[in-house]
């Protein structure tokens, strides 16, 4: 990450306090169900196949770094946070563990999916575990001092999330069937799947720390926005990414008919559209996909995604300005957000 606004430095502070937080909820017991536990520590990037202890991907830990920012751009301590910080990225991680089954991903931050080693069954198991504990990690914050009052708050907007959450991945899998999708019903998908929970990382972290009910909703609204931005790079790279950066497979989404956004504006295209359609209602494999590429080529599919991508970060800075004034320039929030528009993986 770039040293502006103090985003690097805010990360080298807290990330190593985030991943203790983590480590203890998902403590391994030394029971019998260890390997239930082992395999999360798998996900999380901190053991190999055989459980062995070393440095794997462990993710950009985004949603836990926006709560904590959150946090203290309203003027919190963020070691309040550091639990809900914890719980909101392992939703997270619980969220990827099932997505890559529900997607048929095999790979995932370079590295097998958990499926793929222990199959279907286990891995939606070991899901269900850290969704669990996501929560255990929540009530955490009771051992930072954190009122009663605000923990309750803290759990409704949580459980609020992850019904969100699941919608959005529904409508995901169910507009795979569906020969054409709106743009509106992609913006619903997407601010469900993803916008929701990077949103709520923010207002967790806002109302932790005791920001007023404006300030909380103008970075509640930052979040959404930026949440959108993210899911559209995330579709591009899923198209246009390069494997051996992103960590995941390239084309899948293709594959799999997943109405992400370059896709269903190509399929909309009056003279492209029909001869997408064509392709695709065939059945698929890899063999098509450069024919399909050259069909996005020719609709502007990138470009027209890029611009969506710009105008919802475009719009997530005008939120933040509005929660932090002046204040919103120098913040790590901005960098974070500038950042993310430029990621690669
Ligand atoms: C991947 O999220 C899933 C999406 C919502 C696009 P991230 O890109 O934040 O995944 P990690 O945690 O950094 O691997
Ligand atoms: C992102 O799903 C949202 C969730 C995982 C809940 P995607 O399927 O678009 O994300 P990647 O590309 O697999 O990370
Ligand atoms: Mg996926
Ligand atoms: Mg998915």
């Amino acid at each position: 990450m770039s040293e502006q606004n103090g985003l690097e430095a805010f990360g080298q502070e807290w990330l190593p306090y985030l991943e203790a937080e983590m480590r203890a909820v998902l403590a391994t017991g030394l029971g019998a169900a260890e390997r239930h536990y082992q395999m999360m520590h798998y996900h999380m990037g901190w053991v190999d196949e055989s459980f062995q202890p070393g440095e794997f991907g462990t993710g950009k830990r985004i949603r836990p770094l926006l709560c904590l920012m959150a946090c203290e751009a309203v003027g919190g301590d963020p070691a309040t946070a550091l639990p809900a910080a914890a719980a909101l990225e392992i939703l997270h991680n619980f969220s990827l563990i099932h997505d890559d089954i529900e997607d048929g991903d095999e790979t995932r931050r370079h590295r097998s999916t958990l499926w793929t080693i222990w199959g279907v069954p286990q891995a939606i198991n070991a899901g269900d575990g850290m969704f669990a504990l996501a929560f255990a990690a929540l009530l955490g914050s009771k051992a930072q001092g954190v009122t009663n009052d605000r923990v309750v708050a803290a759990l409704e907007r949580f459980t609020a999330c992850c019904t969100a959450l699941t919608e959005g991945q529904h409508l995901d899998m169910w507009f795979e069937e569906q020969d054409r999708v709106e743009v509106a019903d992609y913006l619903r998908m997407i601010e469900g799947k993803t916008a929701s929970l990077l949103a709520t990382s923010l207002s967790i972290g806002a109302l932790i720390g005791g920001a007023t009910a404006p300030v909380d909703d103008a970075l509640y609204c930052f979040g959404r926005h930026l949440g959108l931005a993210f899911q559209i790079q995330d579709d591009i790279l899923g198209i246009w990414g390069d494997p051996a950066v992103t960590g995941k497979a390239a084309g899948n989404d293709i594959l799999r008919r997943k109405k992400s956004l370059p896709l269903l504006y190509a399929l909309g295209h009056p003279t492209v559209g029909p001869r997408l359609v064509e392709r695709i209602s065939q059945p698929l494999d890899e063999e098509d996909l450069p024919a399909i590429y050259e069909l996005l080529a020719l609709a502007k599919a990138q470009a027209f995604a890029e611009e969506q991508m710009h105008s919802h970060h475009q719009a997530g800075l005008d939120g933040l300005a509005e929660a932090l004034g002046d204040r919103a320039l120098t913040s790590p929030l901005h960098a974070l957000a500038d950042e993310l528009l430029l990621r690669r993986t």
